[in-house]
Order: C-alpha cells, then sequence, then structure tokens
C-alpha cells in the first residue's frame, strides 16, 4: 500500500510555520512580550545576571544560590583558550570584519576539543559552555591583535560580561559599564525560531556537531537583515549627525522604499519590549557618559518613524537602543554583532539541546517554478 504524502503548504520565509517546540522563550508580537521560560524579559533585566540566565533557558527554571555558584565557576574554568587558539588569532588579517573573524575562530575551537563529536546531551552542554566561556576572549582578544595590541587572557574570577570587558580594553570596566553590558547579554540571549537559530537547528538536525551549528548560527547572525541591524544603526545616527537633520532623512529614505535599520520584526507588531527597557536604559548611559546627542537623534528618528509607519506595526526593535547602548560602554561599532553572538549562544545551544533531545531531519521543500520536459542540446548546437 502506498501512503500518500500531506500536500505541502508554501510559506515563503516561513513566516507561518511552526517547525518545532520549545520550552525557552515565548513571544507575543501583538501584544509585545516575551518571557524566558515563563519570566517577564523586563523582570530578568532588573533582576538576573547573564550567567544566571543561561542556566534558566538550559534547565528551564531558575537556579538555587548553590547550583548557580557550581555553574557560574563551571563556565569561568572553561575560559582559558586551548593554547593554539592564540596563534590562530594573531594570523587572522587585522582588517578582516570581526563577525568573519568570530565565526572563523569559534569553528576553530573544534578543533581543540576532543568531545566534538559525540552526540551526548552531556558532552553537548559540556560543549555549549566551551563555546559561551571562550568566545568572550576570541572576540576581545581579535580587536586587541588588529589594534597592536597584547593579548590579554580572561579573568576567571570576573562574570562573563566584566572578564570581556576587561580583555577588550586592558582594565576592568566600571560596575556601572560591566552591569549595562550584563543585561544586553540577558536581552538578546534567546528569541524563539529567529533566523540563525533556525540555521543552527537545521545543522544539528543533520547530527552534525554543536560547533558547526554555532557556527551556522554566527554566519546568519552577520546579516543586516538580523545581528547586523545595530551596527546599521550606528551608521545611520553617524550620517544624520543632527536632530533637525532627522526629518528630512527619514521620510527620504521611506520614499525611496528603503528600509530604517532598527525598526520593524519579523514576529514583533507591538513595540519590542526588549527595546522598551533599552530605551529607558540608554538614556541613563547616555546621561552618565555625555552621548545625548546620540540618544536624542534616536528619540527624534523613533518620532518621526511613529508618525510616518507606526500604524503599519513597524517600531523600535532591539537593535535600535541596544546601538546607542553599545556605544556608550564605548564599544567599537563592528563589535555590536560580536558582541549579540556571545549571549546568542545560550539561546543557540539550548534550542539544539531541544532539538537533539527529539530530532527531526529540517528540510523543507520549494515549489519548482523551472520547466519541464526540455531537451539535452549538446554544447556545440547550443
Ligand atoms: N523600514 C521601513 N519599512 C519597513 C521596515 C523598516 N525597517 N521594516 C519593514 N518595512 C516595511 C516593508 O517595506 C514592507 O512594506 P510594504 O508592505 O509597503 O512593501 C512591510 O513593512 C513589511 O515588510 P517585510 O519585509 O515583509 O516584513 P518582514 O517581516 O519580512 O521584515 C525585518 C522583518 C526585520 C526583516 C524588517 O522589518 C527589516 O528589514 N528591518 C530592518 C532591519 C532590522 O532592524 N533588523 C533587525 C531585526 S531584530
Amino acid at each position: 500500500m502506498t501512503t500518500v504524502a500531506p500536500k505541502p503548504v508554501f510559506d515563503k520565509g516561513l513566516a507561518n510555520t511552526i517547525a518545532s517546540e520549545s520550552a525557552m522563550s515565548w513571544i507575543d508580537g501583538q501584544a509585545g512580550v516575551l518571557e524566558y521560560v515563563g519570566i517577564d524579559i523586563d523582570s530578568l533585566a532588573r533582576n538576573s545576571t547573564f550567567e544566571e540566565t543561561v542556566f534558566l533557558l538550559w534547565r528551564g527554571k531558575l537556579p538555587t544560590a548553590t547550583e548557580l555558584d557550581a555553574f557560574t565557576t563551571t563556565i569561568q574554568g572553561q575560559y582559558e583558550l586551548p593554547e593554539p587558539m592564540w596563534d590562530l588569532i594573531g594570523s587572522i588579517p587585522v582588517d578582516a570584519g570581526p563577525m568573519h573573524a568570530t565565526r572563523t575562530l569559534v569553528s576553530a575551537l573544534a578543533l581543540h576539543d576532543p568531545e566534538a563529536d559525540d552526540p551526548s546531551p552531556e558532552a553537548s552542554e559540556r560543549k555549549g559552555i566551551r563555546l559561551l566561556a571562550r568566545t568572550p576572549a576570541l572576540i576581545a582578544n581579535f580587536d586587541r591583535h588588529r589594534n597592536g595590541r597584547e593579548f590579554v587572557k580572561p579573568d576567571p574570577s570576573q562574570n562573563m560580561a566584566t572578564s570581556f570587558l576587561t580583555m577588550l580594553n586592558g582594565k576592568p570596566p566600571t560596575d556601572t559599564m560591566a552591569r549595562a553590558l550584563d543585561v544586553c547579554l540577558i536581552l538578546h540571549a534567546d528569541h524563539g525560531f529567529n533566523a540563525s537559530t533556525f540555521a543552527g537547528l537545521v545543522t544539528i538536525s543533520t547530527l552534525s556537531d554543536m560547533y558547526s551549528a554555532v557556527t551556522s548560527a554566527i554566519g546568519t547572525l552577520k546579516g543586516p537583515l538580523h545581528g547586523g541591524a545595530n551596527e546599521a544603526v550606528i551608521h545611520m545616527l553617524d550620517k544624520i549627525g543632527a536632530i533637525d537633520k532627522v526629518e528630512k532623512y527619514i521620510r527620504d529614505k521611506l520614499d525611496r522604499k528603503e528600509r530604517v535599520m532598527g525598526f520593524g520584526h519579523r514576529v514583533y507588531k507591538a513595540y519590542d519590549p526588549r527595546a522598551t527597557y533599552l530605551k529607558t536604559f540608554a538614556k541613563q548611559l547616555a546621561d552618565d557618559t555625555g552621548n545625548q546627542q546620540l540618544y536624542e537623534i534616536s528619540n527624534r528618528i523613533e518620532q518621526v518613524m511613529h508618525e510616518a509607519v507606526a500604524a503599519k506595526g513597524i517600531l523600535p526593535n532591539v537593535d535600535f537602543y541596544s546601538a546607542t547602548t553599545y556605544y556608550s560602554i564605548g564599544l567599537a561599532t563592528d563589535l555590536f554583532t560580536p558582541i549579540f553572538v556571545m549571549s546568542r549562544i545560550a539561546g543557540w545551544v539550548g534550542h539544539c539541546q531541544e532539538q537533539l533531545a527529539d530530532n527531526k531531519l529540517i528540510r523543507p521543500r520549494c515549489e519548482y517554478v523551472g520547466p519541464h520536459e526540455m531537451p539535452y542540446v549538446p554544447i556545440g548546437e547550443r
């Protein structure tokens, strides 16, 4: 007896397709709500730390103090890079884009992990921890290398945000800056089946390995329609330069049917709840660091966009105010997306673990629109 396969549904961009189940993050795009394991993102941003948030996403519950301590110690115990990685960082061309460098370096971590191809959940979590713990040292030290500075090793007595900023700047950050980065890491840690997570899931669903999945995800995050948008926001703010130029710049852009970076979202048609929090945070940091002009230009862009397109559900997304926040922390613009990588590894690894626990190869179909029954014409007759 032949089985009749159900007729595939054509859903361009998979916008209306639920591809799998997850217990990590929940998004209500109409109401502008994001929860990690049922806890509102605003509450996590105010009260949690990145390390605690990763525990929540991976284990499905908030840790006790003892559990958090053990988890943090495990991550910090994996900060140090395998020795050959330092030479590899030093061999990357100094003018390489940091996302190319990040993708290459993260991929190379697999070469030094004897468990790289062990698919067990225990080994996968250990690889997740190594990826999470080591990526900050790769990014910060690539930045040092391209600026002709000596490498700085990670400090296992510091949390991830503090250790990253210490390596990057060669001195410990202020508490405010360390906390600002910690909050940004929390806000970017997971977001359902976004494009990079989905790319990672496609890779892991072939029973490839965690390093390959995360490398696929990094390549996907790089695009300006996804993680690259926050960098594009700063370029736009720079280009505009003054508040009185905002209105014309934005209206002209919309007239040309161009996209304003940092606005719009596939899922949110209300205010992105991460942007709500970051807006207040960006203002506070701008006041503290004297970057008010950038914040005020951003605010004016939001007003003009609101008048022009808010009715279509095109509102600021996480990247709009994270750009100003990162700028106030003093981070180089082209490091914004690599920092997104540092955070989103939490989501990628967690979703890959969920996929491995109940795997089915992800393999959609395409609608063939080419010709049929064409003759093969010999090359000399074409
Ligand atoms: N600026 C101006 N117009 C925008 C826009 C933006 N940022 N985002 C969407 N639109 C418009 C589109 O031009 C389109 O208009 P039309 O119906 O008149 O053709 C309509 O809104 C729907 O856009 P569409 O591309 O179909 O929506 P999507 O769900 O595929 O897009 C994004 C989602 C994120 C790709 C899109 O909003 C975008 O490109 N934003 C800018 C990049 C960005 O900030 N990315 C980070 C996301 S967290």
